[in-house]
C-alpha cells in the first residue's frame, strides 16, 4: 500500500513538474491574431465582401474538413499538397478525413451535392476561411492560414477569365498593394494538347536526370510540368531550355488565351506572359495566373487561380467548365505592412467613460448602453479606480472624447467632457450628454 502511495506521490510530483515547466505555445506554423492585427483582417474581409458583392458573388462556407478522397481526386493524389501537406485524421470507424488545404474542392463538391447546375449559370461563389497545410513554416508560409477565394462555375467564355482577374486586381487595388505586384499568366492547355506537351517535356529531360534536384527527379515521371517552376539553379536553367507549351496549344486553347490577353489589355491590367507558370494543384486547364511580389517573385505569390474545366465532371458532376482564384490573407497583410499602409481609424473607440466611485459606476453602465444605442462606439474602464489609469486607457483606445463624473457631478446632475487631443474640458448637464456627444462627433 505504501509503495502504491509512493508511486502515486511520485507521479503527482512528476506531472506537476512537467506541467509547470512546459510553456504552452500555439502549434508550430499557427499564429494568434491579436486585436492590432485583426484590424488588417477586417479591412481585407470588408474589401473582399464589398468587391465580391459588387461583382454579383454569393458567399459560401464549406466544412473545415472533408473526405480525404475529395482532395486526392481534385487537388491531385501526387501533388505536394496532398502527398506531403494534408492534415489527415481517422475516425473510430476508420473513415479518413482531411482538414481542407484549399477552398475550390469543397465548393465544387457543394455545387454537385446541392444540384447547383440547375441554378442560373454561371454560379458565382466566394469564401473567406482558414485552411491547413503541413508546410515547412517560414515567412509567409503557415500551417493554418486564411484565404479568400471566388469560383465561377458553368461557363467557358474567356471573358470570364479576364473578369476573375479584374476582381482580384480590384481587391489588390482597393487594399493599395497592386503597385507592388506583377500579374503572371499562362495557359496549361487542355486534355487534347497537354499530353503531347508532357511527352515532349519527358523527352527533353531524358538523359538529363543527373542535373536535376531530388524533387524534380521524383516529379519527372508523375508530374513533369512542376519541373518548370523549380527554384534550384540547375533545374531553372534546364526549364529555360525546355520546350514551350505555346508550341503545343491546340487551336481552341490558343484562341482562348489570345482572347484572355486581349480582354486584359482592354481593361488596362498589365500582365507578364510566363510560359513556365504552372500551379501546385493538378486540376487546372487552360488559363492559370498568379500575382507575384515584385521582389520575391514566385516565392510568396499573394494569390493564384485559373480554369478547371474538367473538375466538376471528374468529381461526378455534370460536365461544366469553371474557374476561380484564391489569395492568402496573411501574405496580403504582410504586403500592406511593408508598404506602410495605414488602417483607417474609424473603428477606434469614440468615447471613453470614466466614472469615479461606486455611484458613478452604477450610472456609467446605463450611460454606456445609451451611447451604444445611439450608434456611438463607447467603452469604459469600470474596474479602474484612479483617474490617471482611466485617462491612460482612454489614450490607448484612441478615444477622441472622455466623459468623466464622480460623486459631486452626480449630485449636481452634471458631467465633464474632456477633449483628449486638446486636453480641454467642459461641464454639461448629465441628461443631455448623449445628444451633445452625438453633435460633437458629427463635427
Ligand atoms: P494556391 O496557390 O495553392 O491556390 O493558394 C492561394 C494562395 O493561398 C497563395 O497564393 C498564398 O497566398 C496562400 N497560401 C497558400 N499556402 C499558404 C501557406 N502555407 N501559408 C500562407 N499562405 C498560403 C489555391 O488554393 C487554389 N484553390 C486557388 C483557386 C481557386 N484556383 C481556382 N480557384
Amino acid at each position: 500500500m505504501n509503495e502504491e502511495n509512493n508511486l502515486i506521490d511520485n507521479l503527482d510530483k512528476n506531472c506537476s513538474v512537467s506541467v509547470s515547466r512546459e510553456k504552452l505555445q500555439s502549434p508550430k506554423g499557427t499564429h494568434d491574431i491579436l486585436p492590432d492585427e485583426y484590424c488588417y483582417f477586417e479591412l481585407v474581409r470588408n474589401t473582399v465582401e464589398k468587391c465580391c458583392k459588387e461583382f454579383g458573388f454569393g458567399r459560401i462556407s464549406t466544412p473545415i474538413f472533408e473526405n480525404k478522397e475529395l482532395f486526392q481526386r481534385s487537388v491531385g493524389a501526387i501533388s505536394d499538397i496532398v502527398e506531403k501537406e494534408l492534415y489527415v485524421f481517422k475516425t473510430a470507424s476508420g473513415k479518413e478525413y482531411a482538414l481542407k488545404p484549399e477552398g475550390t474542392a469543397g465548393v465544387v463538391r457543394a455545387y454537385i451535392q446541392h444540384g447547383m447546375s440547375s441554378w442560373p449559370q454561371p454560379v458565382q461563389l466566394y469564401y473567406i476561411e482558414p485552411h491547413f497545410r503541413h508546410d515547412r513554416p517560414q515567412a509567409g508560409r503557415f500551417r493554418q492560414f486564411h484565404q479568400f477565394g471566388f469560383e465561377v462555375i458553368g461557363e467557358i467564355d474567356p471573358v470570364l477569365d479576364a473578369q476573375i482577374i479584374q476582381l482580384a486586381n480590384q481587391i489588390n487595388s482597393d487594399l493599395k498593394i497592386s503597385n507592388h505586384l506583377k500579374l503572371q499568366i499562362n495557359s496549361l492547355g487542355c486534355a487534347e494538347c497537354r499530353p503531347k506537351y508532357i511527352v515532349a517535356l519527358k523527352d527533353f529531360y531524358f538523359g538529363k536526370e543527373r542535373s536535376l534536384c531530388d524533387s524534380c527527379n521524383n516529379r519527372l515521371e508523375k508530374n513533369p510540368l512542376r519541373l518548370l517552376d523549380c527554384k534550384a539553379e540547375d533545374c531553372q536553367l534546364l526549364s529555360f531550355l525546355a520546350p514551350k507549351i505555346s508550341n503545343f496549344w491546340c487551336g481552341e486553347c490558343a484562341s482562348h488565351f489570345t482572347q484572355v490577353k486581349e480582354f486584359l489589355t482592354e481593361l488596362k491590367i498589365p500582365f507578364v506572359e510566363n510560359l513556365s507558370l504552372v500551379r501546385g494543384l493538378d486540376y487546372y486547364t487552360r488559363t492559370v495566373f498568379e500575382f507575384w511580389d515584385e521582389k520575391d517573385g514566385a516565392q510568396n505569390a499573394i494569390g493564384g487561380g485559373g480554369r478547371y474545366d474538367k473538375l466538376i465532371a471528374d468529381l461526378g458532376g455534370v460536365d461544366v467548365p469553371a474557374l476561380g482564384y484564391a489569395a492568402g490573407i496573411e501574405r496580403i497583410i504582410a504586403h500592406m505592412k511593408t508598404a506602410e499602409i495605414k488602417i483607417p481609424h474609424d473603428q477606434n473607440m469614440q468615447i471613453f467613460v470614466a466614472p469615479l466611485g461606486v455611484e458613478a459606476k452604477k450610472k456609467a453602465l446605463k450611460l454606456l448602453e445609451d451611447l451604444r444605442k445611439a450608434g456611438i462606439r463607447a467603452s469604459g474602464a469600470l474596474g479602474k479606480n484612479s483617474m490617471k489609469s482611466q485617462m491612460k486607457l482612454a489614450d490607448r483606445f484612441g478615444a477622441s472624447l472622455a466623459i468623466i463624473f464622480g460623486q459631486i457631478e452626480i449630485q449636481d446632475g452634471t458631467i465633464i467632457i474632456r477633449d483628449m487631443k486638446k486636453g480641454s474640458q467642459e461641464i454639461v448637464l448629465f441628461k443631455d450628454i448623449v445628444k451633445i456627444i452625438k453633435n460633437k462627433l458629427k463635427k
